[in-house]
Parts: structure tokens; sequence; C-alpha cells
């Protein structure tokens, strides 16, 4: 088995430098690549700040782990003493399968190459690059230092070998907030576990925010309508949070791979083509330019129907068992709650599934979305069977 001692973290964005942080503190030897030095200044600024910040509790020794890093804008020549690379650039496949092949060109023969896509088939990813055994999915949340979850996708042809290297190495990365939870993803389908999960709530969020722009509702009513659930972030927020850019690109993934329901609404594709991609460039449904929004949520719009998104969440993680991804539903809350601090929907519905079946054939009567129908193993209560 190859020992992993040099990472390559490729993209020093949102998600690259929160890998790289994690990474050196790990122990790896670690070469954070961008294409331009503005990136790569930008990611290190952000890694100096967490380690620093972990300095001063006294947790570790910032000049030690920071001696770990190097960066580079050449991606060829910084996988030659590499052992693994784990990638982290923009959503979009013609680019993924183009840097795995410069990792497979350049990199040593036994180099292993971890895509950390949101929604993107590894099998699909690693298909050109010559050596797809040693591909294979490492997808983590944001912010990496502080969300417990990694899923590690199993492609096609990934070998067990690549498999258990990305597993080992996933396990060794530290979490601030508790132990990670490694969530094994046994075949590649379009947004894995959580996001797959979420990947329909998406729909719904595309009606509900178009039907808030058309009615003139601000986005704080709307984000007000889900305070009840008292998770960590409002959607808007979290919308902004994640990048607009990589919902947009998401969507436009399960429109090809899942069904043309996924299409961006209006709203969405309007922030995308005005650039307000949320806290990468201080501006989305809200003002990032004085750090995190606090939304004012004392007035709810009262749009928001919660039977339906634990119908749509349900049916979903149903339709993850049927196709194999996962071998039980407890899989798919403990990841729900590791990579987004919030439930998962078969602890909270399991028990009113028929009434919430109901509730989405009505959507579905409603909006003509018939993605949504309910899949078997939901109508049937077979998940039941699956704990
Ligand atoms: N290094 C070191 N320390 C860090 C750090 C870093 N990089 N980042 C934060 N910290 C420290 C902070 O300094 C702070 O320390 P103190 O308490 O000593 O001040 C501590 O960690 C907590 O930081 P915050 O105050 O920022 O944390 P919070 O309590 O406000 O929680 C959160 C932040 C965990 C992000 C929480 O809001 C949350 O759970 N939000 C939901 C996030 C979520 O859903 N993520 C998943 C999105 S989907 C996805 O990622 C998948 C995809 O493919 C799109
Ligand atoms: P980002 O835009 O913050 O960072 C991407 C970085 O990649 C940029 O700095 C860009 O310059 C760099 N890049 C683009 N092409 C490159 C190339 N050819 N070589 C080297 N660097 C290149 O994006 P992000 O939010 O960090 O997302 C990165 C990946 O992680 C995406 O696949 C995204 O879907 C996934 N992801 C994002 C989140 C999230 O919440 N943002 C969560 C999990 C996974």
């Amino acid at each position: 088995m190859v020992d992993i001692k040099t990472i390559v973290v490729l993209g020093a964005g949102l998600m690259g430098n929160g890998i790289a942080q994690v990474a050196i503190m790990a122990g790896y030897n670690v070469v954070m690549v961008d294409v331009k030095q503005e990136f790569i200044d930008k990611g290190m600024a952000s890694i100096n700040k967490g380690v620093n910040r972990l300095e001063e509790k006294g947790l570790l020794t910032a000049a030690e782990v920071l001696g770990r890093i190097k960066t580079s804008l050449d991606l060829a020549s910084a996988v030659k003493d590499a052992d693994m690379v784990i990638e982290a650039v923009v959503e979009r496949m013609d680019v993924k399968k183009q840097v795995c092949k410069t990792t497979m060109d350049n990199g040593p023969s036994h180099i292993i190459y971890a895509s950390n896509t949101s929604t993107m088939d590894i099998t699909e990813i690693g298909e050109d690059c010559g050596a797809p055994e040693r591909v294979s999915g490492m997808h983590f949340f944001n912010p990496v230092p502080l969300m417990r979850c990694i899923e590690v996708i199993r492609g096609d042809k990934t070998s067990d070998e690549t498999f258990q290297i990305t597993m080992d190495v996933a396990k060794s990365l530290p979490c601030l907030r508790g132990e990670r939870y490694i969530a094994p993803v046994l075949k590649s389908r379009p947004g894995f576990i959580v996001n797959r999960l979420n990947a329909p709530l998406g729909i719904y969020g595309h009606y509900i925010r178009d039907l808030a722009y058309e009615k003139g509702i601000p986005w704080e009513q709307l984000d007000a309508d889900y305070a009840v659930l008292k998770a960590p972030m409002l959607p808007c927020v979290l919308s902004d949070y994640v990048g607009i850019d990589t919902s947009y690109y998401g969507a436009l993934y399960y429109v090809e791979k899942l069904s043309p329901d996924f299409k961006p609404g209006k709203v969405i594709t309007m922030m995308f083509n005005e650039k307000k991609l949320g806290r990468k460039t201080g501006q989305g449904f809200y003002d990032w330019s004085e750090g995190r929004p606090t939304p004012d949520t004392s007035i709810k719009a009262g749009l928001v129907d919660f039977d339906i998104i634990a119908a749509i969440r349900m049916n979903e993680g149903c339709r993850l068992l049927e196709e194999g991804v996962v071998k039980s539903y407890n899989v798919i809350d403990e990841a729900n709650m590791a990579g987004m601090n919030t439930p998962g929907p078969f602890e909270r519905g399991k028990d009113r599934y028929k009434e919430l079946i109901k509730k989405l054939e009505e959507f579905v009567a409603l909006t003509g979305k018939t993605y949504l129908t309910p899949c078997e193993m939901f109508k049937t209560g077979k998940f039941l069977e699956m704990a």
C-alpha cells in the first residue's frame, strides 16, 4: 500500500485552503496549487489565520505546521514528487478531467487523484486520464476544518487499494468540532449522499425563491420561514456561504444526469449572470462585506411548507437506497448530521411517511415536477427494513 506523505491540494479557494489546512495539521507535506498568485495569497491568508488561531489556543505550533506547506502555479511540476492530489477546482467536468489527466501524465506511477466535486461522476472524471483505477472522490463539507463529514467515493474503475488509501487519508484529517465521520459511497451517483439528498430541495427552493421574487418579498422574510428549524444557517445565508456558482453548476449537472426539473430558477440564474455569487464575491442574497450576515427574521413570508421539504428529502433518501449508493438509511442520516449539522430525513419522518407521500403527490400535481414523484422504496415503505 502506498504511504501518503506529500499531497498536492489543487485549488486555493474556499474548499482548497480548508483542505490544505487540515492536511498540514495532520502532518502531510502539502503543495497548494492555483492558477493565479492572488488566489494563492488569499488561500494562504486564510490558512495562516486558522493555524495562528489554533496556536493562540495552545493546540499547535504554527511555525511547525505552516512549515509543511508550499505553493505553486504549475500543477505538472507540483505533482512530480507527490503521492496524492486532492482536487478542489471549479465545478466543471472539462476542467476536472483536464487536471486529472495532467496529474496522471506528470505524477509518479503510484499517485492517487481524489476529487472534491460536489456532484460529478468520479468515473467520468477519470475516464481519459490513463489510470482510472487511481481516481476516487473525497467530498468535504464547508468549512472543512469545522464540518465532520467526508464522503469517500468509489468510481466504477477505482481499485480497492485506491479506495482504501482515500478512506485512510480522510480518517487521518483532523476536525475542530468532534470526530470525523467518513461515509463510504459505494456507487458514484450524482451528488453522492448529502448533496443528493438536498438536490431536489433545490427544485422546491427555486420554486419558492422565484415566487418570493415575483411577490417582492425580501429574502430575510423567506429565511424567517425557516427559522423554526433552528438549523445553524438559514437557507439564503447557506446558499451564499456555499457559493451561487457551485449551486448553479450543480443544478445544471442534475439537469443533464437526473431530470430537466432541476433547471436553475430565475433568481439563481440572474444572480449567477450578475456574478452575485455570495460570500466569495461579497454579495449574494445578502451583503457579506461586513462578514456573515444575520438576517432579521421577525417577519415571515409564510410561503414554506415543511412537510413538502421532509417528503422530498425522504423520497430522495429512498432513491439512494434503491440505487445502492448506501445500504442503510442510518448512514444517510448520520452523513447529513456530520455534513450539515442538521438531522437527516429518516429520523424525523419515518413514522409518518404515508402522510408525507400524500403531500408530495399533491405538490407534483400542482407544479408538474414529476421528478419528485414518490419512488417505489418510499411508497411501499420497504425502506423501513434498511435501518
Ligand atoms: N481554523 C481554526 N479555527 C477556526 C477555523 C479555522 N479554519 N474556522 C473557524 N475556526 C474557529 C473560530 O475561530 C471559532 O473559534 P472560537 O469559538 O474560539 O471563537 C470556532 O472555530 C467556531 O467558528 P465560528 O464562530 O465561525 O463557528 P459557528 O459556531 O458560527 O459555526 C458553522 C459555523 C460550523 C459553519 C455553522 O454555522 C454551521 O454548521 N453551518 C452550516 C454549514 C453547512 O451546512 N455546511 C455544509 C454546506 S454544503 C457543502 O459543503 C457540500 C457542497 O458540496 C456544497
Ligand atoms: P472556489 O471558486 O472558491 O475555488 C476554486 C479555485 O480553483 C479558484 O481559486 C480557482 O482559481 C481554482 N482553479 C480553477 N481552475 C484551476 C486549475 N485548472 N488549476 C488550479 N486551480 C484552478 O470554489 P470552491 O467553493 O472551493 O469549490 C471547489 C470545488 O469544491 C468545486 O468542485 C465545488 O463543487 C466543491 N465543493 C464546494 C463546496 C462549497 O461549499 N463551496 C463544498 C464541497 C465541495
